[in-house]
């Protein structure tokens, strides 16, 4: 039954609206520019859109701060423009999916407000006040704690100081969030990707933040005040879930989310416990236990997501392949990932292999994770040069900086002055360019997209992989019903010989070098990826 859900054969692009067209030269991305583009995105052949947050909201964290949540925010529009982008994406057979950030509002929320008012004030408990702070950091650096002068008590962060934490324990609370929920879905949007939702069931007391003690009774109590009974895709962002709990909320007919974002692949470039700025290369080989534990443990058990990028994490091409071998390691990230079980998710830009940037001064950066973090290194002592240097590894604005849709004035973005700097190589990466090039990212990523829909052994196949122990080499069979597809990456710039396995037959799918012929000495040039079907 549940390998019949429409959203294990679907695959999802990711928008961040404020960087994806700006419509009215305000510099900052909207939703008229989104309807602008959605042949463009149909024509590539996705299935679902996820929009980061539009509702209203003071963007000290992008919209991921909401006072809001029945109203789109005016830099982006109106809520009739928004019904207008749900009706033309459902005309064009796509799904939309709108991001749900209920772990925090802003401290601008009307709740919030009121809230600070009084000890007394109804909405207070819709919050989490204390006489004295604990040592909890923020995500954000500093402490987890604000002291409010008002009532002289402290509330709780986990990310910036404008983001106070919802307190879950509150039965009012909860419902207003579901009545909420249920407005959305009423609307006709398709579902939700569910912002850092294992928060949600913390004991702050306790210290346990991640995948905390009420989680399973919380998402229990969403699933059936808002979502059961209604066919949505829910993705939720949980960090920190053990194998076993991302099974126990993906798996059976009717699971209390779709599928959840893991990151055990993010974290591995960082010097284990320094945190996400302290970076060592990529082991390869790590990376390959990581994917074969989730392959091999969820198949059957539950339902995982695919990504090597989103608007947190830095440019794919960027991180894992090379600027230099932009084309070939781009379309080989993609071929391993759409080779995986799971749903794959293109976050915007990297169906044309989009890079990070490299700006010359820290003020010149907007987001305020990375901010907060350079005030912080610079009182460890740190040097500019120090900081700039994890910012281009790490830094969250790499992949935020304006879509590159021409050659034109601001990459055709805007016609005003963006509210991020465009990254300068648009002049020879851009959408329009990508498209008449004979190295088309975007053609590559549309053929792997029909790909993943022809062959049901890519959504239900078993995972076997092969040269676990190599360093360079990322080789995997998928089998279903005698339907063999085997993934084969050169993950580096050197030509690899290998001995590939022996079928009885073969038959090339995709490719992004065709000077490789399939046969049993292979040599694969620099950052090759191939997708096989097989007979064994
Ligand atoms: C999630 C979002 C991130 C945001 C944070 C706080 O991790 O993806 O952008 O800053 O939650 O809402
Ligand atoms: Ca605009």
């Amino acid at each position: 039954m549940s390998q019949t859900k429409w959203w294990k054969s679907a695959v999802v692009y990711q928008i961040y609206p404020l960087s994806f067209c700006d419509s009215n030269g305000d510099g900052i991305g909207d939703l008229q520019g989104i309807i602008s583009k959605l042949d463009y995105l149909a024509t590539l052949g996705v299935d679902v859109l996820w929009l980061s947050p539009v509702y209203q909201s003071p963007m000290d964290d992008n919209g991921y701060d909401i006072s809001n949540y029945y109203q789109i925010d005016p830099v982006f529009g109106t809520m009739s423009d928004f019904q207008q982008l749900l009706y033309e994406v459902h005309q064009r057979k796509m799904k939309l999916i709108i991001d749900l950030v209920v772990n925090h509002t802003s401290d601008e929320h009307i709740w919030f407000q009121e809230a600070r008012q009084s000890k007394s004030n109804p909405k207070r408990d819709y919050y989490i006040w204390r006489d004295q702070p604990s040592d909890i950091g923020s995500v954000f650096s500093g402490s987890a704690w604000e002291f409010d002068s008002l009532t002289n008590q402290y509330y709780f962060h986990l990310f910036s100081k404008k983001q106070p934490d919802l307190n879950w324990d509150n039965a009012n609370l909860r419902n207003e969030i579901y009545t909420m929920i249920n407005f959305w879905l009423d609307l006709g949007i398709d579902g939700f990707r569910l912002d850092v939702i294992d928060l949600i069931g913390k004991d702050i007391d306790r210290k346990w933040l991640c995948d905390g003690p009420y989680l399973l009774e919380r998402l229990n109590e969403m699933h059936q005040s808002c979502f059961q009974g209604r066919d949505v895709l829910t993705v939720g962002e949980c960090p920190c879930l053990s194998i076993d709990r991302v099974k126990e909320v993906t798996s059976g007919d009717d699971p209390l989310l779709s599928m959840v974002f893991q990151f055990g692949h993010m974290s591995l470039d960082e010097i284990p416990g320094k945190g996400k700025w302290d970076c060592k290369p990529l082991d390869l080989i790590a990376l390959k236990q990581y994917f074969n534990t989730m392959q091999t443990q969820l198949h059957n058990q539950g339902w995982n997501s695919l990504f090597w990028s989103n608007h947190d994490q830095v440019r794919a091409v960027s991180r894992f392949g090379s600027e230099e071998w932009r084309y070939q390691s781009q379309t080989m990230l993609s071929t391993l990932l759409f080779g995986l079980e799971g749903t794959p998710y293109i976050y915007q830009g990297e169906e044309l292999g989009m890079t990070g940037i490299k700006l010359p001064q820290v003020a010149q950066y907007k987001d305020i994770e990375t901010l907060n973090m350079a005030n912080e290194k610079r009182a460890l002592g740190w040097s500019e040069e120090q900081i700039l240097q994890s910012i281009y590894k790490k830094g969250r604005d790499n992949s935020r900086t304006p879509m590159q849709w021409d050659d034109s004035y601001q990459a055709g973005f805007t016609t005003g002055v963006p509210w991020l700097l465009v990254n300068p190589n648009y002049t020879t990466l851009n959408a329009h360019q990508d498209r008449q090039s004979m190295q088309s990212i975007y053609r590559y990523t549309q053929q792997l997209i029909q790909i993943r829909k022809q062959y049901f052994s890519l959504i239900q196949g078993s995972f076997n992989l092969l040269y676990e122990h190599d360093p360079e080499l990322f080789l995997y069979e998928r089998e279903c019903n005698s339907q063999g597809l085997l993934i084969i990456a050169n993950f580096g710039p050197n030509v690899k010989e290998i001995l590939l396995p022996v079928y009885s037959k073969q038959q090339r799918l995709i490719q992004n070098d065709q000077s490789f012929a399939f046969s049993q000495n292979g040599v694969l040039p620099p950052y090759f990826a191939a997708i096989y079907l097989y007979t064994r």
